[in-house]
């Protein structure tokens, strides 16, 4: 039976594989919304699956929902994503995901050189500090504590 224009909470269930818990968190945390019809029911309009849709694919790429909160609230109207809409967006994720890649592939570079070793020299590891220059932004790990080498 197609949906009609507004849906029960359900039927968005049903179409996008969502427990119908998961569907009222996103509710509560101010993602989705919906009106209530005379019998006090959730009706929801079609775009909601949509909706959904990008938040899921959102968090598959690792964005918080508050940061899903602020990509949705930053389109006019809070509209659902349209296609232009996600295409910027996506072009934006691409590139950070591109920069965590590069990080990935350096630190594996660094653990290269650790294979065999095993020393964990806080001298002489390249993860713990190559050639000293980590130092100065403090003590210990400072790449396995978030620094990028390109800040230091
Ligand atoms: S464990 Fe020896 S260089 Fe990293």
């Amino acid at each position: 039976m197609p949906l009609g224009r507004e849906i029960s909470i359900g039927q968005l269930a049903a179409r996008t594989g969502l427990a119908v818990s998961a569907i009222r968190y996103y509710q509560a945390q101010g993602l989705i919304s919906s009106e209530r019809n005379a019998g006090g029911h959730r009706r929801f309009p079609r775009s909601v699956i949509r909706r959904l849709s990008f938040i899921r694919i959102a968090q598959q790429f690792g964005y918080s929902l508050d940061r899903i909160r602020a990509e949705l609230a930053s389109l006019p109207e809070n509209r659902t994503p349209n296609q232009a809409d996600w295409s910027l967006i996506a072009g934006g994720l691409r590139g950070e995901l591109d920069a965590q890649i590069a990080g990935l592939m350096a630190m594996r570079d660094r653990l290269d050189g650790c294979i065999g070793c095993g020393c964990l020299s806080l001298e002489k590891c390249a993860l713990y500090n190559p050639e000293d220059k980590a130092a100065k932004r403090g003590s210990g790990p400072r790449y396995l504590m978030g620094d990028s080498s390109d800040e230091i």
